[in-house]
């Protein structure tokens, strides 16, 4: 690490995250050796570990920042931005993983960084949408993806038209932020519907309404898609009794290959959501994939072990390959 440097009055910069001093308007240059920094809550989980891992490897430094712990300060000009009371500068390229706990801190800080100059990957306006489960189906749908036929409605005198159009019982019922299976139920009678629906309505949570996909029988495919290619795939099976195969409710995940056509919708999932690293989810259908769900800080601990690919090393040459796009892309505006 190099000798700290202490700047003006403002608070230190971190060691080894100061921007070489340069004269204003001087042309960026590419330093050889880059600083990632992974926002993740705890450096001691498998896939942020791995992250480190992969970025020492490749002769760059790693920093974890705890994004609950990232402040942002605006004023007039440009934004800063102090972690745990020091300047943060000089990163090159920003990993976020951002926990469905902590989303609407999580996006504030990748929007800060986003705004600082710095690249991000995953941009946040993609984070955003992947995490609402009806805006990313929008999205979609619109693209002309196979998606499972969802309802989004408030109108509780009408549950029996609404069920049909997801095309009859039984059904399943989701709440459009959950996430690890919480929040997903099945339904297989009118009165039942009505209970949760109204159950949910009433806590003043909104939920979708969704066809059941019966032949993919407790199984879902995940691929991982890292810029536009699938660097890993498994098939993940519920565990018995179980209709959701969940890493976290019991299922069990088996590295498979995947057919093109399973690639070419994951692949193109992700571009739609403007996601470069993307969890992306899908049930097998009679006809093919269908869609289900796109995870913008997809873990990879079950893939890596599954496949035994390095998924954080792919993870990593491709930050690295975006952040010098984005330097260049600004260096050819600067100069
Ligand atoms: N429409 C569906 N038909 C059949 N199974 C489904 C359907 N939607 C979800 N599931 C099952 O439930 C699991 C969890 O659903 P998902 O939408 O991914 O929510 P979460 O964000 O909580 O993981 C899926 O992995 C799948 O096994
Ligand atoms: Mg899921």
């Amino acid at each position: 690490m190099s000798p700290r440097k202490v700047k003006s009055k403002k608070a230190p910069a971190l060691p080894g995250l100061q921007a070489p001093e340069r004269p204003a308007r001087a042309p960026r240059r590419p330093r050889a050796k880059k600083t990632v920094a992974i926002l993740s809550r705890k450096r001691s989980l498998y896939s942020t570990r791995r992250l480190v891992e992969a970025v020492k490897e490749r002769g760059h430094r790693p920093l974890v920042f705890d994004t609950l712990r990232c402040c942002l300060l605006l004023a007039q000009g440009a934004p800063r931005m102090t972690y745990r009371g020091v300047e943060v500068r000089g990163v090159d390229v920003v990993v976020p993983r951002i926990g469905a706990s902590i989303t609407a801190y999580g996006l504030a800080v990748v929007n800060h960084f986003e705004m600082m100059g710095v690249p991000v990957l995953n941009p946040p306006t993609s984070i955003a949408r992947s995490r609402d489960k009806l805006r990313a189906l929008q999205f979609l749908a619109r693209a002309g993806l196979d998606i499972p036929r969802t309802v989004m409605a408030h109108d509780r005198s009408n549950v029996r038209r609404l069920v049909e159009e997801v095309g009859g019982l039984p059904i399943i019922i989701k709440l459009i932020k959950g996430t690890q299976g919480v929040g997903v139920m099945i339904a297989h009678t009118l009165p039942e519907v009505q209970t949760i629906l109204d159950t949910f309505w009433d806590l003043g949570q909104e939920i979708v309404l969704q066809e059941f996909v019966a032949e993919s029988e407790g199984r879902d495919v995940r691929a991982l898609v890292v810029g536009s290619r699938v660097v890993g795939a498994m098939r993940r099976k519920a565990k018995k009794g179980e209709f959701r195969s969940n890493i976290h409710r019991g299922g069990e995940g088996q590295a498979i290959e995947l057919p093109a056509s399973y690639m070419e919708a994951a692949v193109q999932a992700a571009r739609v959501l403007g996601l470069e690293v993307a969890g992306v989810d899908m049930l097998e259908g009679r006809a093919g994939p269908r869609l289900m769900e796109i995870n913008s800080s997809p873990g990879f601990e079950g893939l890596e072990g599954a496949t035994g690919q390095d998924i954080a090393g792919a993870i990593i040459d491709h930050a690295l390959v975006y952040a010098e796009q984005k330097a260049g892309g600004l260096r050819a505006r600067e100069g």
